[in-house]
């Protein structure tokens, strides 16, 4: 199959996904959202696969976000709506899917785009990424399950500081956080990437599978979370500090917040 946003590889059970937009460092409009969730799907059921790594096109960035110049004008329903589908057809399709989906970050992992990775089963980071949760710039919150997977993965203070600071890490910083587990030259984030995959490709795949639903289901209870996140996410949409924040990043200036 072909996707207008993504390249596929199969090698040696290894499928790598290749988000493929760079002059947009990859951010994730509805079109490839789209591909990625089918993509995901198909390869999940393909028996040709063990492993499937999650990376992007270029040197500069492996997600920058969702595509802001896509939801500017959405209305709360709308951004609501955006927020409920990208969960449930591929945020928390790639948490759930039985075979692992490892991110291989080598680059940007802004706003959707750490999202993506913290949906995956764990992260490797190329020495050059950033990462970070900048949707308080746009009068927005994290809507692709950022509020609740960041403090999984690096505890309540941190994700609190991150979001509401908008700062972007370092890779050495993700690593020390716990939110990557591993960080490498860039020329070798795919091939360090994929020695993992091996190592995991030669232990029982429904055992694997199992493993995956057992560390989920501890955080389950989350749900209530994913929820408020949806419907807080479509609130944003219907203020002016959202008008403005994105208005401001089109128009490559700096926002003027009022609080309304
Ligand atoms: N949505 C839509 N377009 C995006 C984008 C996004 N999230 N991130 C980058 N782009 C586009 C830029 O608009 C620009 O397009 P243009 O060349 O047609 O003007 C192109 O990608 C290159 O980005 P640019 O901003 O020129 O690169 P930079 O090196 O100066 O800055 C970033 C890199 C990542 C710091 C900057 O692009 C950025 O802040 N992006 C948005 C991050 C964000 O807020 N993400 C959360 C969204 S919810």
């Amino acid at each position: 199959m072909n996707y207008e946003n993504l390249l596929i590889s199969i090698e040696d059970k290894i499928a790598t996904v290749t988000i493929n937009r760079p002059t947009k460092l990859n951010a994730l409009n509805k079109a490839t959202i789209s591909d990625l969730s089918k993509a995901i799907k198909l390869l999940g059921k393909n028996d040709d696969v063990r492993v499937i790594v999650i990376t992007g096109s270029g040197e500069k960035a492996f997600v920058a976000g969702a595509d802001i110049s896509e939801f500017a004008n959405y209305t709360i329903i709308e951004g609501a709506q955006l927020a409920a589908e990208g969960q449930e057809t591929l945020f928390d399709y790639i948490e759930n899917l039985k075979k692992p989906v490892i991110a291989a970050v080598n680059g940007f992992a802004l706003g959707g785009g750490l999202e993506l990775s913290m949906a995956c089963h764990f992260r490797v980071a190329s020495d050059n990424a950033k990462m970070g949760l900048p949707e308080v710039t746009l009068g927005l919150i994290p809507g692709y399950g950022g509020t609740q997977r960041l403090p999984q993965l690096v505890g309540k203070g941190r994700a609190m500081e991150m979001i509401m600071t908008a700062a972007m890490i370092s890779a050495e910083e993700a690593k020390q956080y716990g939110l990557v587990n591993h960080v490498v030259p860039q020329a070798e984030l795919l091939d360090f990437t994929k020695g993992i995959a091996q190592k995991i490709i030669k232990n029982a795949p429904f055992a694997i599978s199992k493993a995956i639903k057992a560390i989920n289901a501890n955080y389950k209870d989350g749900k209530d979370g994913f929820e408020t996140e949806i419907k807080s996410f479509g609130k944003c949409f219907g203020t002016q500090d959202f008008k403005e924040g994105t208005t401001a990043f089109l128009e490559k200036r700096k926002a003027e917040f009022t609080g309304k």
